[in-house]
């Protein structure tokens, strides 16, 4: 309350007034005793919290070299370079270590304007971090108005609507940077149609713009494939990673480029730096990250478990269809439940809390709760989720029925 600021006191204590104390594959463990089963996470813990490997990993790393001089070669960002590279699409090779995804945003946006790719084209409802320059690509009015003037040359479009993109590109020949979600995450699980990142990526040839892919949140596993484009096998000049990458234990996100994208960070390795950029730790975990999905099969894990919970969510939203309900959506383990009423998501979160669970509602779209459950839960765990949240929108739709409508 006296250090932190007044609204996040409140706001933990709307959430319940207990402190997250412990973590441990898709628990969260609170100072009075509770635990939590974790479906939210804002989509980082794909292999759950403190994965074992990814611990040792990071344990390893800080008895030998946490950090570096940032003078002499470092080998663990290389090797991190490297195992993740092998999973990006075909030549996007190049990998910039950060610390945030709104950093990784910054660094493509940075990238872009040293190709004179100046005028940036985002999609509505698309959220790529709250840095300023990411704020300006993160088409959200109330987080943006506050801290106006932002990047100049800015445009929206709509999301899943080539017509649409094709229009702004016409009007910026050589010199556009198209900033696009594969499936929008905070937007609210919006999923395009197939065919759609292929044509972005046709029309960015055609008219000469930088395509960047931000997959800070569908990506690592998170939709069933390690990148949303593998789907449509498309190439982005740019490919942003965060979230996922740090193994749920030390923050780390990325920028990966092809070699031509990537030429003026290649050149002049000081034209973007930051102290803790690459840091051995962070680069450690990241390691460990690709090393234990690849050793687990967490991508495979990641569609399989994705297509049950999304039929079973579907099922149990079912009887609530055409009422409060108006759609269950997703692609692997992001699933979204659009409601009628943006009250419904706070309501069903609190009683979800009260229950035992946690899932995120959407900073770009108030009616969608969502879901990024980690692929490590076990099938007890599946179960107990979908019993809780049958129980928490039973009730969470009784209460607001014997509400007077507005
Ligand atoms: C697609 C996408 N891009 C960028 C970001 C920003 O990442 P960070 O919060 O680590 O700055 C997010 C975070 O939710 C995201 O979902």
């Amino acid at each position: 309350m006296k250090h932190i600021g007044s609204g996040r006191a409140v706001m933990g204590r709307v959430m319940g007034g207990m402190a997250e104390v412990r973590s441990e594959g898709p628990w969260i463990h609170a100072d009075d005793g509770r635990r939590f089963l974790d479906f939210g996470g804002y989509g980082v813990f794909i292999l759950g919290h403190r994965h074992p490997a990814v611990v040792e990993a990071v344990h390893r790393q800080i008895d030998t070299h946490p950090l570096a001089s940032r003078v002499f070669l470092e080998p663990v960002a290389a090797r991190a370079a490297q195992a993740l590279a092998a999973h990006t699409p075909p030549g996007v090779d190049y990998v910039h270590f950060v610390n945030s995804g709104a950093e990784a945003t910054e660094a493509a946006l940075k990238l872009a304007r040293a190709h004179g790719r100046t005028s940036v084209i985002t999609t509505r409802r698309g959220f790529h971090g709250k840095t300023l320059g990411a704020l300006s690509v993160t088409a959200n009015a109330t987080y943006q108005t506050p801290f106006q003037p932002l990047l100049p040359d800015v445009t929206q479009v709509d999301y899943d609507d080539p017509a649409d993109l094709e229009q702004a590109l016409a009007a910026r020949r050589d010199r556009a940077c198209v900033i696009v979600e594969p499936v929008q995450g905070e937007g609210g699980v919006r999923i395009p149609r197939r065919g759609y990142l292929r044509q972005v990526r046709a029309l960015c040839s055609a008219y000469g713009a930088l395509l960047v892919v931000d997959e800070i949140q569908t990506g690592m596993g998170r939709l069933g494939t390690w990148w949303g484009v593998d789907v449509e096998g498309v190439c982005p000049d740019v490919l942003l990673a965060g979230k996922g990458l740090s193994g749920g234990v030390v923050p780390i996100a990325a920028m990966a480029a092809t070699a031509e994208a990537y030429g003026p960070f290649s050149r002049d390795p000081y034209l973007h730096t930051s102290t803790f950029g690459a840091s051995p730790i962070a680069c450690a975990a990241a390691l460990a990250t690709v090393r234990a999905m690849e050793a687990e099969n967490t991508v495979a894990r990641s569609a399989a478990l994705g297509l049950r919970l999304l039929a079973a969510v579907r099922e149990v939203c079912a009887p609530y269809e055409g009422g409060p309900v108006r759609e269950v959506r997703g692609r692997g383990l992001l699933i979204g439940i659009e409601f009628a009423e943006e009250q419904a998501v706070g309501e069903l979160l609190l009683e979800l809390i009260a229950r035992g669970v946690l899932v995120n509602h959407s900073l770009n779209s108030t009616r969608v709760l969502r879901l990024t459950p980690p692929a490590v839960v076990a099938d007890a765990e599946l179960d107990l989720f979908l019993t809780t949240l049958a129980e928490a929108l039973r009730s969470t739709a009784d209460r607001m029925s014997d509400r007077p409508t507005r």
